[in-house]
């Protein structure tokens, strides 16, 4: 694996056949690696970025304490079927400071996440679309976790012709069912318990909605769960549209995304399903 932590030195690498790149913030976990055995399989060579990206953080003390630990995520990469991992500093990525340009997610960036995290879908897509300029895929794979990112992702590239193959993966969860995420190393032992209460709700709407209801109906049966969930200080638990990541009517039928963000102690969580209502 080459390490390059510049963006000449990156330009520098010869390009083997088709490339794959699986972006990350580092604090690298099992799924993670599910992206990058997922992207050995498809491209021949893989490329890994590692950047905490300052533009996507509303809040500076979740910036502050974002977890990194390079070292770390080099070894789990090594065995992972990675070609080329880029670790760049904020002055490779941003060389004119915050950037004047940048990209906005427009009604996509305003709802859900973006209502909580002002800004972060367009400091998201911003890096996004510099990485994918940098690394020169040819298919960029992002886990299913980040429901709303993914959207406005593929949003992004359908919107801006961009020459990219956008491959959502499914999320990596932990025996118990807790979504793997880099913030649940900030969970206590309680807080990881109290933190079930999400992927229990997902999956109490999941089978209601299965099983022919409505919207209403649905997201009854997750808000039941985590109104009486102990530690768990909810955000919003919604129906998405698939495409639009816009809150779904409630006479709304077909495909969609059920999510969840809440507060666990002090780490806010994001977790979802996607199932069909109504049909
Ligand atoms: O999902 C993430 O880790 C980040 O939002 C991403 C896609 C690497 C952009 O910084």
């Amino acid at each position: 694996m080459d390490i390059v932590t510049t963006s000449a030195d990156l330009a520098a690498l010869p390009r083997v056949g088709t490339r794959a790149v699986v972006m990350t913030m580092g604090a690298l976990h099992e799924g993670h690696l599910a992206l990058t055995r997922r992207a050995a399989e498809l491209a021949d060579q893989v490329v890994v970025t590692i950047f905490v990206n300052p533009l996507q953080f509303n809040d500076p003390a979740d910036l502050e304490k974002y977890p990194r630990d390079v070292e770390r995520d080099v070894a789990l990469l090594s065995d992972a079927g990675v070609d080329v991992l880029y670790v760049p500093d904020v002055e490779d990525v941003y060389p004119g400071g915050t950037p004047i340009v940048t990209v906005s997610a427009g009604p996509l960036g305003a709802v859900f996440e973006g209502e909580y995290r002002p800004g972060h879908f367009d400091g998201v897509l911003t890096v996004v679309l510099k990485l994918m300029n940098l690394t020169g895929p040819d298919v960029a794979l992002f886990g299913q976790k980040d429901a709303q990112q993914l959207i406005a992702i593929r949003t992004m590239v359908r919107d801006l012709n961009v020459p990219v193959e956008v491959l959502g993966v499914p999320t990596v969860r932990g025996v118990d069912g807790l979504a793997l995420s880099s913030r649940n190393q900030h969970l206590s032992e309680a807080d990881h318990v109290n933190a079930l209460a999400l992927i229990k709700a997902l999956k109490a709407a999941d089978a209601v909605a299965t099983s022919g209801a409505d919207v209403p109906a649905t997201l009854a049966a997750g808000l039941e769960i985590l109104a009486n969930a102990p530690g768990v200080h909810l955000d919003y638990f919604a129906a998405l549209d698939p495409g639009s990541a816009q809150p779904v009517p409630s006479d709304y039928r077909g495909e969609v995304v059920i999510a969840v963000a809440a507060r666990v102690g002090s780490t806010r969580l994001i977790d979802n399903v996607t199932t069909r209502i109504g049909v």
